[in-house]
């Protein structure tokens, strides 16, 4: 008859033991934490360089996209009034472009050239022509002048176009991001 198999039933043991002591220890290192006492806040995170340049590119991409559509709606209605809301948003997007390029915030996953924080005056008065021009824009589309606004359109383009070929590298950032 063959035997049953036999577990190490002392070595088992043994091990529990082990374990139950080592816990007991390592409760006792702690500080007691006062009955009822909630555990601390996580620390706030930080943004990080990634999350900064993230966060730039989608808003360009969001005022691009409300950007070109204006021109769209301008260019088939008579009624360039409701582009004011758009043309605000582009306002309050150029004042924040300078704070969105922080030292140290380029990198393969960004088409920032290093020429912006080296010639970082240049770079200011270039997101400041572009909210002079999209102030411009408000002010036509309240206004509701379409010749104006379509005139103003062109020009705050340009505004676009002379930021980006001095800081923004080609080709454009792979296609596998959204
Ligand atoms: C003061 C400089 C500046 C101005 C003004 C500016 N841009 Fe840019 N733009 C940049 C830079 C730099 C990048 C690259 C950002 C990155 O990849 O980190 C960029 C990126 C972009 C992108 C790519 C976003 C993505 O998905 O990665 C679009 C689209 C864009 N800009 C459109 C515009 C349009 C439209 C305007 C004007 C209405 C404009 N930009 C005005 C500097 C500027």
């Amino acid at each position: 008859m063959a035997s049953p198999t036999r577990f190490p039933r002392h070595g088992s043991a043994g091990i529990a033991v082990a374990a139950i002591l080592l816990c007991a220890c390592v409760a006792a290192a702690q500080p007691a934490a006062a009955p009822g006492a909630k555990a601390p806040p996580p620390a706030p995170r930080i943004a990080s360089p990634g999350d900064v340049i993230a966060t730039r590119q989608l808003l360009f991409h969001l005022s691009a996209a409300t950007f070109g559509e204006m021109k769209a709606v301008a260019d088939g209605s008579e009624d360039v009034k409701p582009l004011a809301f758009g043309a605000r948003g582009l306002v309050r997007w150029s004042r924040s472009i300078p704070a969105m390029f922080p030292p140290g915030s380029l990198g393969p996953n960004s088409r920032a050239k290093p020429e912006i924080w080296s010639n970082r005056a240049d770079f200011e008065a270039k997101a400041a022509a572009y909210q002079a021009a999209a102030t411009a824009l408000f002010d036509v589309a309240r206004a509701g002048d379409k010749p104006g606004f379509l005139a103003q359109w062109e020009a705050t383009s340009k505004t676009c176009t002379a930021c980006h070929d001095l800081y923004r590298s080609d080709p454009p950032r792979p296609a596998t991001r959204g």
